[in-house]
């Protein structure tokens, strides 16, 4: 063979070589889209997560000397759940940059040597915190435990101490106060006494994961599921000096909110009965309860009643990993709530956020009187590639919440806050979208943004007519995704498009008419093209808006953050938030479109968007 001929050869041979490596490179995981930590296009730029591993429950959100506190479950050791999680620590000024503090809770004693599972701050009287929080024990039961901070003049509350009474709550434990003990003298907590030292764990030396062996649930219908009872609620305060708690619960399949009352936040005793129960719901796991004002959208401290206000009560559904909330009334004197006349209390009831979502607790914001959410948006990537990309989990953005106009539900907007993020401004004219059209926002950043449109449709009497049968949103957006073409809508917008629209996820109303001549408005996140990654949950998502299009226009607001898609349609009154994780729409690669694919066309009646810029998250 001549010397060149056995060049080409080395070539064609360096050639398959390299073909051979391309191909077999050819990505299977969103995780072979990019190199190295610092290449990662997935992690947000304005959504609270950790630097790194595991993050799950928002826990003990509270405002302290007009400094913000987030606690959140985190896993110190990976980017997975660990049983034996410890409470994660950060602070804020405008719940917006947050500074990483030491974590503050840690598995060492016997009463949460399994783990500090999720709970609650209160606030005690003389603007004192305390939490509340799962320990799981020795037995691997789930008891209650309490911790305090150690100095209340460190305004950062850097280090919290656990109580030498611990467990203050064990589910059918004999250090239960009883009720004729119930007038227990106040003790103060605060003292050194009651102080317990050991709260440094040091990481290293943290015990093995540990997995929850379940404790045997009993028949016996007044004993407490040692396994199923756990993430106590922030206290609130009765005129006859009592505190209570709910506690998150499970009697057979029936979900239950078990109810303790103290006198001095320390000593518990059990209610007769729960504050609020639901047959066919499962585990009730962290369970919020607050009242809501009937004439203001405000917030309300959480041991407020009286005239003006009603209550809320949400459950976090462990069965299928989604939340719902009643609106009802509470009635002090028998300590119980009862949901409003029509407020569905199972699985076909309200939600906060019709996507990813869950664990989600509030908090009163005594600076802003406001009533400020906290929710965990869990992942749609495998444990692989989190494992691979060195995370997993995300907070939503705060929003406030309260009660909307009509009483029947909540509503929820971004905090105030975010908007000073906002960059580079970009309006669109009010604008006829015919269908069949797309348009492309131009002038933004794409992969982190926030916009916000109304449109405005005319020729209503064109609407489908709506099937009485078709009761689930998520079923029917999942049937009508955008590709599928309609009379009125599908109408929104394709966030995190490739350029090509090979990946999108878009955020869509369709409008139908009923048979009593109402309109029904449909609001879709639709997943189906978000990724080209088929390992990706591309659930798709829907929430039936409480809007009258004959009477007001339809508005979207929507927090674009390189993985995440926040939607808030009709002000706020419907909210869906999806995990997405593009291959092709990432960094520059991201754009923008308004789109109509209906019969008829709609106007967009405003249309502002901006870049967002970087917040300093941990
Ligand atoms: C909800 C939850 C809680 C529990 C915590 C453990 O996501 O399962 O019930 O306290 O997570 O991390």
């Amino acid at each position: 063979m001549s010397p060149s001929s056995s060049a080409i050869i080395s070539l064609l041979l360096c050639y398959f070589c390299l073909f051979y490596l391309l191909q077999s490179s050819e990505s299977s995981s969103i995780t072979d889209y990019y190199s190295s930590e610092d290449d990662q296009p997935y992690r947000t730029a304005y959504h609270f997560q950790p630097p790194r591993n595991w993050m799950n429950d928002p826990n003990g959100p509270m405002i302290y000397e007009g400094l913000y506190h987030l606690f959140y479950q985190y896993n110190p050791k990976g980017a997975v759940w660990a049983s034996d999680i410890v409470w994660a620590h950060s602070t804020s000024k405008d719940l917006i940059n947050w500074i990483p503090r030491e974590p503050v809770l840690y598995p060492s004693q016997h009463y949460d040597i399994n783990g500090c599972w999720s709970g609650s701050a209160t606030i005690l009287p003389g603007g004192k915190p305390a939490v509340l929080y799962t320990g799981i024990n020795a037995e691997n039961q789930q008891v209650q435990n309490i911790a305090f901070p150690k100095n209340l003049s460190d305004p950062y509350l850097e280090e919290w101490v656990k109580s030498p009474l611990n467990p203050v709550i064990d589910p059918n434990g004999s250090n239960m106060t009883d009720a004729s003990s119930f007038d227990s003298p106040t003790i103060d907590y605060y003292t050194n006494d009651h102080q317990d030292k050991n709260i440094a764990f040091p990481m290293n030396n943290l015990p093995e994961p540990n997995l929850i062996e379940m404790v045997q649930s009993t028949s016996d219908p007044d004993m407490i599921d040692a396994s199923n009872f756990r993430d106590p609620s922030t206290g609130w305060l009765g005129p006859d000096g009592r505190w209570r708690v709910i506690i998150g619960s499970k009697r057979g399949k029936r979900g239950i909110a078990i109810l303790y009352w103290s006198k001095d936040f320390i000593h518990w005793v059990k209610a007769k009965q729960p504050l609020h129960s639901a047959e066919d719901t499962g585990m009730w796991e962290c369970p919020d309860f607050f009242p809501v004002s009937t004439i203001a959208p405000v917030g309300l401290n959480t041991s407020v009643d009286g005239p003006n206000v009603k209550h809320v009560l949400k459950v976090s559904l462990f069965d299928n990993s989604k939340e719902y909330y009643t609106t009802g009334t509470y009635d002090y004197a028998k300590d119980v709530y009862v949901p409003n006349k029509g407020s569905i209390d199972d699985i076909f009831g309200l939600r906060f956020d019709y996507g990813k979502f869950y664990a989600s607790k509030t908090f009163f914001d005594s600076a802003k009187n406001r009533r400020v959410l906290w929710g965990w948006i869990n992942e749609s990537s495998s444990a692989d590639d989190d494992i691979k990309k060195g995370w997993s989990g995300i907070q939503a953005a705060p929003r406030a919440i309260w009660l909307d106009k009509s009483g029947k539900h909540l509503v929820q907007w971004p905090i105030t806050e975010l908007e000073t993020l906002r960059t580079g401004h970009v309006d669109m004219p009010s604008k006829l979208l015919d269908g069949g059209s797309t348009v492309e926002v131009l002038g933004l950043t794409a992969s982190q943004a926030d916009v916000e449109m109304s449109f405005k449709v005319t020729n209503l009497e064109k609407a489908e007519k709506f099937d009485p049968s078709w009761t689930n949103a998520e079923d029917l957006c999942a049937r009508k995704v955008a590709t599928v073409k309609g009379e009125i809508g599908p109408f929104g917008i394709m966030a995190l498009a490739s350029k090509g629209l090979e990946e999108y996820t878009a955020i869509f109303f369709r409008i139908f008419k009923a048979n009593n001549n109402k309109y029904v408005v449909l609001m879709c996140s639709d997943q189906s093209r978000s990724s080209l990654d088929d390992s990706t949950d591309k659930a798709n998502y829907g929430v039936f808006l409480d809007v009258d299009p004959t009477k007001e226009k339809l508005s979207l607001r929507t927090l674009i953050d390189h993985s995440i898609v926040e939607s808030f349609g009709g002000e706020g009154k419907g909210c869906i938030t999806a995990r997405v994780y593009p291959t092709m729409a990432i960094g520059d690669g991201a754009h923008l479109h308004v789109f109509n694919n209906a019969a008829e066309a709609v106007r967009i009646s405003s249309f502002s968007g901006w870049s967002m810029n970087k917040a300093q998250i941990n």
